[in-house]
């Protein structure tokens, strides 16, 4: 890291006032606000469409806003001296000249923003890029691609850093690696500002996220507190007695709902739920505390701005009776956890009318 810069305690932000952006008449950004703080990662999240990428073009005045502005450390990005030391960004890892080998793609780069030629071998080191440096890009595979645009993007040594997607194509240690490095880069005191569609990637990475659909903003609050809010927390029982149990718990006013051959218990701690098996000398077989993850809290949130839905024989359309479009979440994502009445969660007894989840589904529309 070069010495000669501000210290990073001093805040860089990125300040987003009312932004908007109209195509004709689609209204892609909606008067979004909200600021972009250093120290953590912040994750920017929203369905396909939602407007995520044309937020961050705008960003780095790539777009012109139909109204609203962005400030960078409190200016316009076209107005910042050395630009690619104030703000590090990959939008699109395949906007780079194809015949050009990485290493003079970022040479190019360092060349014309002043920075020394040294720098190129640090960031081809840090995203692992050295061995293959000399071989023309558009050879490169995907997860390579990403890793030239991440090398790019960390070459001023920059105290913002703006990532579109970056882990599209990194295989799991390329997706490990830039996990680490973003936290790593936002540990150091800059500014780390991610946009993902993957949810549980999204947990394991971001401390602060800026939920999107449609262009609005839904959420502008800490990962924790962002799932406690939008997601469903219950406790789960099993007992070889289901009447008795259910029978216990609504004598102990608890509002209990079945779920297979187990129930499940709203506003309740689990502590106080084994009390009341005990005092009824009820057997279980399962007391398990049950959080929904991110995946479905973001899902929840997000329901009614999903623009584009994948339409498949377990999510009905509104004509054939079901659930219209944008008054549930579509079909679960891959690689989401499993929730009460989804394959794989022990003890299922197959497929629910309205398809794998549709227990879920129902319970958080209060059907
Ligand atoms: N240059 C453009 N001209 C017309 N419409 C556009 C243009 N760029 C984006 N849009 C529209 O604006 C909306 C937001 O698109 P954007 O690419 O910002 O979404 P996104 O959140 O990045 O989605 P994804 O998760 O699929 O990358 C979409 O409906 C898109 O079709
Ligand atoms: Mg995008």
């Amino acid at each position: 890291m070069r010495g000669s810069w501000p210290p990073l305690s001093v805040l860089y932000m990125i300040e987003v006032e009312g932004l908007t952006k109209r195509y004709g008449d689609k209204l892609a950004v909606d008067g979004l606000t909200f600021t972009v703080r250093p120290g953590v990662v912040t994750g920017f999240l929203g369905p396909n469409g939602a407007g995520k990428s044309t937020t961050m073009r705008m960003m780095l005045d790539l777009d012109h806003p139909t109204s609203g502005r962005v400030r960078i450390d409190g200016h316009r990005y076209r107005q910042l001296s050395d630009p690619l030391t104030s703000l590090g960004a990959l939008l699109d890892a395949k906007a780079v000249h194809g015949g050009r080998s990485a290493y003079h793609h970022l040479l190019c780069l360092a060349q014309s923003n002043g920075i020394p030629r040294a720098r190129v071998h640090e960031v081809l080191d840090t995203v692992g890029l050295t061995p293959v440096a000399k071989k023309r890009s558009k050879g490169f595979s995907l997860g390579m691609g990403q890793r030239l645009g991440i090398a790019a993007a960390l070459l001023g040594d920059p105290r913002i850093l703006m990532f579109d997607e970056p882990v599209n194509g990194l295989d799991p240690e390329g997706i490990h690696w830039i996990r680490n490095l973003m936290k790593g880069l936002a540990a150091q005191g800059r500014t780390v500002f991610v946009s993902s569609h993957l949810m549980s990637e999204m947990a394991l990475t971001a401390e602060h996220l800026i939920v999107i659909g449609q262009g609005r903003l839904l959420a502008d609050t800490s990962m924790s507190r962002f799932i406690q809010e939008n997601s469903r927390s219950y406790v789960r029982m099993r007992s070889p007695e289901r009447e008795r149990l259910l029978d216990a718990l609504r004598e102990g006013g608890y509002a209990a709902v079945p779920a297979g051959d187990a129930v499940e218990i709203d506003g309740a701690s689990a502590a106080d739920l084994g009390e009341l098996a005990a005092r009824h000398r009820l057997v279980l077989h399962e007391l398990s505390p049950q959080q929904a993850s991110l995946e479905e809290a973001f899902m929840q949130l997000t329901a009614g701005s999903v623009e584009y839905h994948a339409h498949t024989a377990e999510a009905p359309r509104a004509a054939d009776g079901g659930v219209p479009p944008g008054a549930a979440p579509p079909a679960e994502a891959p690689g989401t956890p499993s929730t009460p009445g989804t394959p794989g969660a022990p003890g299922t007894p197959g497929p629910q009318p309205g398809g794998w989840g549709a227990g879920w589904r129902n319970k958080k529309r209060g059907a």
